[in-house]
């Protein structure tokens, strides 16, 4: 099964959104794996947002990501990678659809909420960059095969 990695960044925590963020993926129907509450630091910040390394927000988005506690989960589902980015909106909140998290909370684009992983590959690479397997939690809710077709 696929799955996606999903952190809710200082912004989020810091505006009480924690609950409402969890609650789309978990009403949505995705199956949660993995989840840890952490400062994150600074060398997991670079290496996390790797490919924006040359880019001129760099320096502003790993010292917003090590401002504050982030919460870090795995969600697990078909289509999750995909799905988890539509239900989170586009990069810009003052662009991202309504209904979508950033649409309806976020106004500023290097405050917006929350991170989703943008490929299956993607999601592989940071799993294991922010999880031990340990850490992951291999299980099946009871409903998952009356919820299938
Ligand atoms: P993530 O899920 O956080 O990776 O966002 P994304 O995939 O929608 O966007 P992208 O990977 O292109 O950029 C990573 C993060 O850098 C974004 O979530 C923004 O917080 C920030 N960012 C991207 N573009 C800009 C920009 O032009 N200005 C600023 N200040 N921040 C940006
Ligand atoms: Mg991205």
């Amino acid at each position: 099964m696929e799955r996606t990695f999903l952190a809710i960044k200082p912004d989020g925590v810091q505006r009480g959104l924690v609950g409402e963020i969890i609650s789309r993926f978990e009403t949505k129907g995705f199956t949660l794996v993995g989840l840890k509450f952490l400062n994150v630091s600074r060398e997991l910040a670079e290496q996390h947002y790797a490919v924006h390394r040359q880019r001129p927000f760099f320096a502003g988005l790993v010292e917003f990501i090590t401002s504050g506690p982030v919460v870090a989960m795995v969600w697990e589902g078909d289509g999750v990678v995909a799905s988890a980015r539509k239900i989170i909106g586009a990069t810009n909140p003052l662009t991202a659809e309504p209904g979508t998290i950033r649409g309806d909370f976020g106004i500023n684009i290097g405050r917006n909420l929350i991170h989703g992983s943008d490929a299956s590959e993607t999601a592989k690479h940071e799993i294991a960059l922010w999880f031990k397997e340990e850490e992951l939690v291999n299980w099946q809710p009871h409903l998952t095969p009356w919820l299938h077709e």
